[in-house]
Order: C-alpha cells, then structure tokens, then sequence
C-alpha cells in the first residue's frame, strides 16, 4: 500500500523509520517532511493544513492511507475533510475528527470531558471575560503555585505556573485581554499537582484499544528540569514508575473512561491518545490529552515496538484493531535532542551538520534539517534525535551520548542527564 505522511519532525522521521519496515508497504510518501524522512520515504512539499493540494496528491499517486503526525491538520479537521469528500472518503485517515481533536485543541472541552466521565484530573474553573470575578474568586480558594492555561493551541507556551496571588490574578487577566490571542479567550485554572509526569500512548479504532509502550520525556532546556520549556529533549522507555499496578490503573481510571466517553458521545477517533499523566504519591491524574503521538517520545515509542506498524495502523482503520497483534521489544530504549544554540529562544539556521555517517550503534531521527547541494543543514531548534537501544536505560543512554558527541554542528547543545531522575 501506498502511505502519506503528514509532518516534518523527529516524530514523524522515527514513525517513517517504523512504517517502512513493513511488508505491506510499497511507497511512502511524507509532507513536507525534512532530509530524514527523505531517506526513507519521498518528500512532498506540501504543507500539513493544505487540504486541497493535499487531496490532489493523494488522488494522483494512489494514496491507500494518511496518517497524520502533528495536531494542527487535526485540530483543523483534516480527517473530517477527506471523510466528507466523494473522491475521498475511502481513503482512511489515522487521526481523530474535528470534535476528537478538541481533546488538544480546547483544555475546557478535555476538561469538562474528564468531568463527565469521572477521569482523575486536578481541580479546575474555565473562565471568561465575563467570569473574571469567579475566576478571581476561585484564585483565593486555592495554594501557590497558581496553574493558568490558555484554552486554544498555543503552540505548547500556553501554560502558566505562577508563583503569588497577586502575580496570579494580573496574568489571568492579562490572558483574558488578549496576551494570548484567541487562545487565551477561555482560561483554565487548574489546582497544582506535584509529582512525576509521564505520557501513555493509546491506539484505538473507537471500540478497541492498544497502550503503547510508555515514556517520559525531558521538557526543560537546563540539566536538572531548569530553565524554559522545549518541544522536548529526550525521552526514556521504559518508565520505572510506570510499573503493573500503576498501569494497571492508568488503563481503569483513564483509558477505558476515555474511550467509552467518546463512544457515548459519538466522537469519531481513530488514531492516537497521548495522555500527558502525573503520578502523584502512585495515583495517575491526567495533565493533557493530545490528539497525536509525542515528540520526542514517538522517537523511543518506535524502537519499543516489534510488531508490523502498518498492520496496526490497518487494525485502527478497519475497525478490527482488537484482531491485531502489538509486542513490546523488552529493551530499553532512549533518544536525546541535539538542538540549536539558542533554542527555545532564537537561534540561527543553516549550519552544517556533520558526523553523521560516522555514527555507530544509535539510530538518527532528523527533526530540524534540510537537504542543500547534498549537505545537511539545521532547520530548526530541535535538529536531530539520537536514538538508542540498551539493556537497560544507562546502556542506551552511554550509546546516545557517545553518538551525540559525533555529530556536530555550529553551537550544538543538549542535555547530558537525560533519564537522571528514573530508577
Ligand atoms: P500542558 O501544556 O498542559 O502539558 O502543560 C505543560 C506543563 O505544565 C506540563 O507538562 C506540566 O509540567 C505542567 N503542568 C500543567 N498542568 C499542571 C498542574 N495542574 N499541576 C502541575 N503542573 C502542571
Ligand atoms: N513531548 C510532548 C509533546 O509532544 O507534546
């Protein structure tokens, strides 16, 4: 069959990696991708949220499947869009609908959905301009740290935790007044939660379900979780914490619940859940829902994964995903960012990346690159995920950081205690 990617990451790198290994693959195709996915598959250069010329691809290259990597396309109902079309609709997308994708794109609607179907989730009140009071009123009944979420997408900046009432009340409503943009219209306040976080993956076809192997990713740009927040650079698989008995409950409390709440309430989704979660004293809550696999876990989840992908994302299209075989590979497994100097602030592009045919024994997800006059340039603030496999986490993560050094580029960073505060 004949798969289009949609995406241009290390998520989606490591998920063509995955993809072409099987059988039953015969093109794939990735838009716009970046010079990774080039390796393995055929670049297109279209953009993710270009529905139109989207569609004329996928009917003049016999497209059979598109499988979508970031929210974006889904948040703007990409799946809804090829479902509605006559030349289309039988051309499976793996991703939620407009409605699943809200999930991600609105923190009150996941919210109120937890709520309707008892799902462990912190204490919150969703306001507006017109509930700016009750939000001030809710701020004095809770403790500091304060947590404010802008409703919307907000391209993973849209969450405050703040320190002090008074600092509190002046950004929530600073966010209602537009520091946000539209996102911030809605605002969720949410009661702190203190614990570790990590992220669960689940495939669905809407009545069956599959828990991908877990992961923590490392989310600061400082060694020790210091300083801003990144897309993510790196993760672990698998997580000590994330033991029988706690995923025994994260699949009772969350899993189930949410699956079933869907169905109740007739949102069409088949594709991904990522449950952002946080243990707190052994207990899951969830923090996020996200309508898509992660990045920079995707870049760990791959290589944990033995079976036929494609053969899985079949099962999600066909409906008979409850008939489909997924084995874990019971090693370890750990990717870390090679990302800009600079990033998450601003960073400078076009360096040249060598080294990487030196590499041995890890294996290189691009995120940020692009090919020119056959040399690799950086291309983002996130450049490329070194991947490792080990018999424990300590192994793979001796092999990533040995690869890490290999590879350079002009002012190359990244974080050499990834995994430090795992068992
Ligand atoms: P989100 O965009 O919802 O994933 O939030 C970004 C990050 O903020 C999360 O990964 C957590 O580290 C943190 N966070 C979000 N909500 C809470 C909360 N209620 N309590 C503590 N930390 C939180
Ligand atoms: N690694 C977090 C995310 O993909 O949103």
């Amino acid at each position: 069959m004949n798969i289009l990617l949609l995406g241009s990451g290390g998520r989606e790198h490591a998920l063509a990696w995955k993809i072409v290994q099987s059988p039953k693959i015969e093109k794939l195709f990735v838009a716009p991708g970046n010079a990774g996915t080039a390796q393995v598959g055929i670049n297109v250069p279209i953009a993710t949220t270009d529905f139109e010329s989207l569609k004329k691809f996928a009917l003049a290259n016999a497209i059979n499947m598109v499988v979508v990597g970031p929210e974006d396309p889904l948040v703007q109902g990409v799946y809804d869009f090829f479902k509605n079309d006559s030349e289309l609709k039988n051309i499976p997308v793996i991703g939620p609908s407009k409605a699943g994708a809200k999930l991600e794109g609105s923190k009150d609607f996941a919210k109120d959905f937890m709520m309707r179907h008892q799902i462990p989730t912190a204490q919150y009140l969703s306001v507006t301009k017109d509930s700016l009071d009750q939000g001030i009123t809710f701020l004095e009944t809770m403790k500091s740290p304060y947590v404010l979420k802008a409703d919307g997408l907000a391209a993973g900046k849209g969450v405050l935790i703040i320190d002090g009432l008074p600092e509190a009340k002046k950004e929530l409503n600073a966010m209602l007044n537009g520091s946000f943009g539209k996102a911030g219209e809605t605002v969720v306040i949410e009661e702190f939660l203190s614990g570790i976080e990590c992220s669960v993956f689940v495939m669905t076809d809407g009545e069956s379900y599959k828990i991908l192997p877990e992961a923590k990713d490392y989310k600061r740009i400082g060694e020790g979780d210091t300083g801003l927040n990144t897309g993510g650079m790196g993760a672990v698989s698998p997580v000590s914490f994330a033991d029988r008995t706690f995923m025994k409950k994260v699949e009772e409390r969350i899993v189930i619940p949410t699956i079933e709440g869907l169905r109740s309430e007739k949102i069409d989704y088949k594709g991904f859940i990522f449950l952002g979660l946080i243990n707190v004293e052994g207990e899951p809550l969830v923090i996020e829902y996200n309508c898509r696999m992660g990045d920079p876990e995707t870049e760990v989840v791959m290589l944990r994964i033995q079976s036929d992908f494609v053969d899985l994302l079949e099962g999600i299209a066909q409906g008979n995903l409850h008939e489909k075989a997924l084995v874990f590979d019971a090693r370890s497994a750990v990717t870390v960012m090679l990302v800009s100097g600079g990033y998450p602030g601003n960073y400078e592009k076009g360096k040249v990346i060598t080294g990487l045919d030196n590499v041995q024994g890890s294996l290189i997800f691009h995120a940020g690159t692009i090919e020119k006059d056959g040399r690799i340039l950086t291309a983002g603030g996130r450049v490329i995920a070194v991947s490792s496999y080990g018999t424990d986490k300590n192994e793979a993560l001796r092999q990533s950081f040995q690869n890490a050094g290999i590879i350079r580029f002009d002012g190359k960073y990244y974080r050499k205690d990834i995994g430090y505060d795992l068992k």
